[in-house]
């Protein structure tokens, strides 16, 4: 499938025009979606780099790279696991609030079929934010669920070179989420929590409204213990609640779950140093699987993830997920030149609508950082949100970037930048202007 110009020109710029170009002169050498990933048999977690097609990662790199792009987008193992994905994964938190069912299943149809990204990513919680009067949990699985049973019935090979991705939500003290997993709802409120009991029905609400047998990443959105995680950064032991649910009890139930084929791996997410050599050691004690995978907030405004979370993740072979790569929009540069856009696009954009969300990735501080990234996009002749994507695609922890959009154009712009042939790797030269910027204005995003 051919994939169309319609997007040309919505991203702008001759950097967006010769990208385009370059994708529709390749299309000749196409196969049907996903073509060409069978059968193959990857390195060993620590291959050699000689056993790497296409190195391209700084010293240190662990990840494994596919032979086999599929359509340009390079295919990666996660942590430990068989799941072999695109470094660009689609996240799907914005629809059933932002995105109705229809642009959703656009987004589908386009990301999946049209560019070959494999990975998905939802949660039960989803869609956000939660504080919408059309919110409801599990909307967002409904969505992803119905365009898969369309997808699979036009293509059943479909389903098996997939990876679908999940997340049961952590400790709230009292909310509609655990309800939503019975059918139908039971709709008060009530703690959720991730005790054995509760994973196992997650994980069969999940499996019913996704329409699928098994899942391929199983995620814990955040810990049952209490962390300082969403903005606040600062432990604090009075905050600690001391009938949390020990992680050997969360991990024997998704033994459990694994055991009888309804999960094939699981994930941490918003998780510290701690909290993930606690998980590790519980996961050896119980002798299942490690996790595979690690999704935090990371981004060019928020990399506290490099300092001592990569080295735990690189000892007990962990790949990171960044989540919100583009702060939720604000490393587009678009809230910085806001008066040059319509209102009315302006006031559809996730901070203008929801202000109270995830208001530090629009804070000053971090808007003067978007600035100066701004800055060297230019001189590197790209987008800002192009760089940094790319970024992350350049850091050697990072398996799959979870990338987020309400509109085509910056979908396409977006799966662009893990396109080698799009998006070359970014040079030593810009390598060293992002991080000249983050040495003074380190973290803008965390506070
Ligand atoms: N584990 C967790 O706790 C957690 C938390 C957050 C997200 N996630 C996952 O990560 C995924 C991505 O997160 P995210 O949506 O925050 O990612 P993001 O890439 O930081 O932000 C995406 C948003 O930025 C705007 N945008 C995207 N591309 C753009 C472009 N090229 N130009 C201009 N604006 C652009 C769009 O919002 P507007 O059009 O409204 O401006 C879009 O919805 C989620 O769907 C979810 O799967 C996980």
């Amino acid at each position: 499938m051919a994939t169309t110009p319609a997007f040309v020109g919505q991203t702008g710029g001759r950097f967006a025009q010769v990208a385009a170009a370059r994708l529709l002169s390749r299309s000749g050498r196409r196969a049907a979606p996903c073509a060409g990933n069978r059968g193959y048999v990857a390195p060993a977690f620590h291959a050699p780099a000689a056993a790497r097609a296409r190195p391209r990662r700084q010293p240190g790199a662990r990840l494994v790279y596919s032979r086999t792009p599929t359509m340009g987008l390079e295919k990666v193992k996660l942590g430990s696991s068989d799941l072999e994905v695109t470094q660009v994964c689609l996240g799907t938190m914005t629809f059933g609030i932002q995105n109705s069912e229809e642009e959703a299943h656009a987004q589908l149809d386009y990301a999946i079929l049209e560019r070959g990204v494999n990975f998905i990513d939802t949660a039960e919680l989803y869609p956000v934010p939660s504080s919408d009067p059309a919110w409801f949990p599990g909307a967002t699985e409904e969505i992803l669920g119905r365009w898969l049973a369309k997808a699979t019935a036009a293509d059943p090979g479909l389903r098996s070179r997939l990876v679908i991705a999940t997340k049961m939500s952590g400790y709230i003290g009292s909310t509609t989420i655990p309800g939503y997993r019975s059918d139908p709802p039971v709709k008060e409120k009530m703690p959720a929590r991730l005790d054995a009991a509760s994973v196992k029905a997650a994980v069969e609400a999940s499996l019913r409204r996704l329409g699928v047998d098994t899942i391929d990443l199983f995620q814990l959105h955040w810990p049952d213990r209490y962390v300082p995680i969403f903005g606040s950064t600062v432990y604090s032991p009075s905050s600690e609640r001391p009938d949390s649910v020990p992680i050997a009890e969360t991990l024997k139930a998704i033994k459990d779950v694994m055991d009888l084929g309804k999960v094939r791996h699981y994930g941490l997410s918003n998780e510290t140093s701690y909290g993930l050599c606690q998980a590790v050691a519980a996961a050896d004690a119980l002798g299942m699987v490690r996790p595979a995978t690690i999704q935090n907030s990371f981004s060019l405004i928020h990399r506290s993830f490099e300092a001592e979370l990569a080295e735990v993740a690189s000892h007990s072979k962990v790949s990171l997920l960044p989540w919100s790569p583009l702060a939720g929009g604000s490393l587009s540069g678009k809230y910085l030149d806001e008066a040059d856009a319509p209102a009315e696009e302006v006031s559809s954009w996730r901070y203008k609508r929801f202000p109270q969300f995830q208001s530090r990735y629009v804070s000053k501080d971090s808007l003067a950082a978007v600035a100066a990234y701004k800055e060297i996009a230019k001189e590197a002749g790209m987008p800002v949100a192009t760089l940094a994507l790319a970024w992350c695609r350049s850091r050697w922890y990072v398996g799959s970037t979870i990338i987020g959009a309400t509109k085509m154009g910056q979908l396409k712009e977006n799966i662009d930048a893990f396109d080698e042939d799009l998006t070359p790797s970014l040079s030593k030269e810009v390598l060293a202007k992002i991080d000249a910027v983050h040495l003074r204005q380190k973290d803008p995003a965390t506070v």
